[in-house]
């Protein structure tokens, strides 16, 4: 059990602790409802987690540190799920190596979604049974976990494609139509002057700590493009020979695409060449 605040204050509690947590969890199971059961298991590369790791590993993070830190007497529903799911967290205890997570057949998806709904049912009767005093800290827990929840629903849409990404299939993750070329205004940067500015979390609401201490900083005068680079334009860099020059290049990132042969944008597998990305299941 947990005896004081991992906060040196309470920065937000969920109005609806019991409705922010069901939504939130359920995004998760959402970015994963496209897939095929095969999908849940491939980590194409040590960076990337398979989405099975992700879901069992946010359930365990909900159980180790809300369930566990505030449910008297709460056992994990599965004690080899805390080496499987942990992750970083050495305080917590060891942990099964980030590159191998793809080895683990066990538990299935099954038993790792069953795993999110006993971890969830915890969470409502936990909710239930903390007194009007215990809330304020409990909510400041529940934002902390959704926080956490929250980057690896990033994490796990990378990841998904990522992983498909390496399949000659061109398996999709989703159907969606991919709008014809437009027409663009023509490319403008924008100047901006050199300015002392404050960066860094103010401290309202909900922030990591490494979003802390508020600071102030300069920055340099600099010019940004008035609009996002198009895909087209990113082939006119190909068909000019961007990769080739270096006049294009900041050094660091020229010594990178040398060392590492980049020919094509880095999507890998994925580029098609002047056809676009298109890609289908079947
Ligand atoms: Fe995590």
């Amino acid at each position: 059990m947990l005896t004081k605040p991992l906060f040196t204050e309470v920065p937000h509690v969920p109005q609806d602790i019991v409705s922010t947590y069901q939504v939130e969890r359920q995004i998760s199971e959402k970015i994963c409802a496209p897939l095929e059961i095969e999908d849940y298991g491939l980590q194409a590369m040590n960076d990337a987690s398979p989405a099975k790791w992700h879901l069992g590993h946010v359930t365990w993070f909900c159980e180790t540190f809300l369930l566990k830190s505030m449910s008297e007497g709460y056992s994990p529903v599965n004690p080899v799920y805390e080496y499987l799911f942990n992750s970083y967290y050495d305080g917590v205890g060891p942990q099964w190596t980030r590159a191998y997570r793809a080895h683990l057949s066990s538990p299935t998806v099954a038993e790792v979604y069953d795993f999110s709904t006993m971890v969830d049912r915890g969470m409502l009767d936990l909710v239930e049974e903390t007194g009007p005093e215990g809330l304020p800290f409990l909510g400041a827990l529940v934002t902390m976990g959704l926080n956490h929840e929250q980057q690896h629903q990033e994490l796990l849409v990378t990841d998904i494609k990522y992983n498909l990404s390496v399949n000659s299939m061109r398996p999709a993750y989703h159907d969606t139509e991919i709008p014809e070329s437009s027409s663009w205004a023509p490319l403008k940067w924008l100047p901006f002057e050199g300015v002392v500015v404050w960066t860094g979390h103010d401290r309202q609401g909900f922030a990591f700590d490494n979003e802390w201490p508020r600071h102030q900083t300069f920055v340099a005068p600099f010019k940004l493009a008035f609009r996002l680079t198009t895909n087209g334009e990113f082939i006119e860099f190909i068909d000019v020979g961007g990769y080739d020059r270096s006049d294009l290049w900041l050094s660091e990132g020229w010594k990178t695409a040398k060392k590492e042969g980049w020919g094509v944008p880095y999507t890998g597998s994925v580029w098609t060449g002047s056809g676009g990305f298109r890609r289908c299941r079947a």
